[in-house]
Formats: C-alpha cells, structure tokens, sequence
C-alpha cells in the first residue's frame, strides 16, 4: 500500500508509467481504496520464483572491482550495506528489481539516471544522476554484478558486452 501512495516500496521505486500511474491517481485515492488493490494484487500475485542460486563470491575480480566502483560512486545515496534511506534513496539490498533476471533496467537505470514518482506523501522525487559519461562498460557490468551479489542478493553477473549493446540503444534513442 505504502508503494501505491508513495511510489516506494521494499522492491523498489515506481519508474516509468508506474510513476506516472502513481502521481496521477493511486496517491489521491482513499487508504480504504488502496487497502483494495492492495488485498486484489496480493491475490493476483505470482509464487515467488525461486532463488537464483547461490551469489558470486566476494574475492571475484568483478565484485571486487565493483565494490570499489561502488564506494567511490554509489555509496553517499544507497549505503554501505545497500539499505537506501528512508524515502529519498531507494534500498538495493534483498529487493526484486536488482535480483531480476535480465539486467536490461538497471543498466538503463546507471546509464540514464530516473527521477522518482512526486506523490503528496513524498512530494520531493528524489533523482539518480546518469553515469554514462562517467563509468565505461566494464564498470558500470562489475558494479551492477557486485550489487546483484551482495547483501543477500543472488543474481546473474552483468557482462560489458550487455551494458555496451544497452549503451548504444540508448544513444540511438531506442
Ligand atoms: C545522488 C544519489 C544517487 C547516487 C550517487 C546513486 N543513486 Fe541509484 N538511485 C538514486 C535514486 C534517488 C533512485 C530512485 C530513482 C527512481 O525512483 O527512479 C535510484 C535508483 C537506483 C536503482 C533502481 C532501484 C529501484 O528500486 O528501482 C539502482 C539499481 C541504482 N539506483 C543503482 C545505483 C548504482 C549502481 C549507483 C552507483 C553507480 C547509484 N545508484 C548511485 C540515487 C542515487
């Protein structure tokens, strides 16, 4: 419910058409109202998948060249331990939208920067700078597969060769 009037929940920040689902009307409705949709998406709700294994580990060349990266560059706005804080910087740790199986929206995310959804509860949308200029592929495939592999986490490593094709559809404009 929490998502649905405030753009923010435990999986992470609504982007996109969600956010502007969520400025547009979910955050004017009744707790009464989202109560519903909340009880009706519950039940809509898919199992779980189930884990993706077992995460890399942490003397991996790659989680150790993104868990510098990340320090350097992530760390001020999601956390030593990937926590977030509070409403303005989304958590990275144990939630979906890292864990996912295809990467394709978190490089977007590190590539493109986002702005979070402006709701009444949370009136200042909080933004993530892009990094394209900033971090090359390999760099920004090493901290996206460190974050994918960290504080519970377990998800498919990133390659550079993904983050590159994503880099070059974003230049096109696609
Ligand atoms: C200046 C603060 C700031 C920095 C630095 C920053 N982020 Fe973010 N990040 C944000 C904010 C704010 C959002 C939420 C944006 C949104 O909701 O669209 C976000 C969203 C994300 C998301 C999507 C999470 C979700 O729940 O949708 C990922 C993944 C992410 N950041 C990774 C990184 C990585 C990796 C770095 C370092 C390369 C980084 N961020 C650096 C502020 C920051």
């Amino acid at each position: 419910m929490r998502f649905l009037r405030t753009g923010w929940s435990r999986h992470g920040a609504a982007t996109g058409p969600m956010a502007e689902a969520i400025e547009n009307s979910t955050s004017h409705m009744t707790d009464a109202d989202l109560n519903a949709i909340a009880v009706y998406l519950k039940e809509q709700a898919a199992p779980p998948e189930p884990a993706a294994g077992s995460a890399l580990a942490q003397n991996d060349p790659r989680m150790m060249a993104g868990k510098a990266t990340y320090q350097a560059v992530c760390v001020g706005c999601h956390g030593w331990d990937g926590a977030g804080q509070g409403l303005v910087f989304p958590p990275l740790a144990r939630v979906s939208v890292v864990q996912q199986g295809s990467a394709e929206s978190l490089v977007r995310v590190v590539l493109a920067g986002a702005r979070a959804a402006q709701t009444k509860d949370a009136p200042t949308a909080s933004a993530m700078p892009s990094f394209a200029w900033r971090l090359d592929d390999r760099q920004v495939a090493d901290v996206l597969t460190y974050i994918r592999n960290s504080w519970g986490n377990p998800a498919a490593p990133v390659t550079p060769e993904t983050v590159g094709a994503i880099r070059g559809r974003l230049r096109s404009g696609s």
